[in-house]
């Protein structure tokens, strides 16, 4: 159906991955002959990627898939939100995998927005696990809840309204700490989160730190002008590069997933 009949704008390509195969794509239908076939060739490498590591990746829950479908088809109107914060099933997988990996029970979300990474990451919390996701933003955290309500892995998850820095605060105040934390804020905050979380009792020993979005659409390298959350992200980058005090690795997948440990 088109997005005029079903109202939806389907999602536009947000990773480097994807821009770069729009874009390859575009380039090849404006070639003719050889420099065509060549273009149309390295465009199917590219395109092709993304949907081939998603099929050979375990499927998403079907809490998880009516979750994602929630959040395609809502109404974003205009506001700062939009569909494609979500991250997604084989981004889900990932961070799942990572919780069984580190055996973490205590997770703590910066960035909630409809709950996809919160919900994928309780999924494969042991019983007694929890995730602690915050959000700035009511109306997306009510949306997120009442997306968790009939999972089971739902329940694991508490919900904390406000500004990520606040909250942080107030749960280092509480004395609680993390095993696992995924920060997925607003790109500005990212390097405030990561000095409070290194320097506030937040951590657990051994904690892993997961960080979204850290390749930003390529902006950090690519020579496209940067916006402000690419001028953010490359910063970041570079403060962590140089920090004797992590140790981390960026993962290309989806928008960047880069991995940290206090060392
Ligand atoms: C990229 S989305 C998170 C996506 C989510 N982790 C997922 O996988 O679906 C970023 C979210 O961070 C929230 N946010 C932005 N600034 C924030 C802040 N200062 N404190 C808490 N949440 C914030 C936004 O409202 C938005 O819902």
């Amino acid at each position: 159906m088109s997005f005029a009949r079903s109202g939806v704008r389907p999602a536009r390509p947000v990773t480097p991955v994807t821009i770069a195969a729009e874009r390859l794509h575009r380039l090849a239908e404006r070639l003719d002959g050889d420099a065509g076939a060549e273009a149309r060739a390295v465009a199917a490498l590219i395109g092709g990627l993304d949907p081939y590591v998603a099929a050979c990746t375990t499927p998403e829950s079907a809490a998880l898939r009516a979750l994602a479908e929630r959040t395609r088809t809502h109404s974003w109107g205009s506001g700062p939100l939009e569909q494609e914060m979500l991250s997604g099933h084989v981004e889900g997988r990932t961070l799942a995998f990572l919780v069984h990996a580190t055996r973490a029970r205590r997770v703590l979300e910066i960035g909630m927005f409809t709950g996809y990474s919160a919900l994928a990451m309780a999924e494969a919390l042991p019983t007694g696990g929890t995730v602690t996701a915050c959000e700035i933003d009511a109306d997306v955290a009510e949306l997120a809840r009442s997306s968790f309500a009939p999972s089971e892995a739902g329940a694991r998850i508490s919900i904390r309204l406000g500004p990520a820095t606040q909250t942080l605060h107030e749960l280092a105040d509480a004395g609680e700490s993390f095993d696992l934390v995924f920060i997925d804020a607003d790109k500005g905050g990212y390097a405030d989160y990561l000095e409070l979380l290194l320097t506030t009792g937040l951590l657990a020993s051994d904690a892993l730190i997961c960080v979204d979005n850290t390749l930003m659409q390529g902006e950090p390298w690519s020579g496209a002008e940067a916006s402000s959350n690419g001028a953010a992200i490359a910063a970041f980058n570079r403060a962590v590069a140089h920090d004797p005090r992590v140790e981390q690795v960026v993962l290309p997948l989806r928008d960047g997933l880069t991995l940290i440990r206090q060392v």
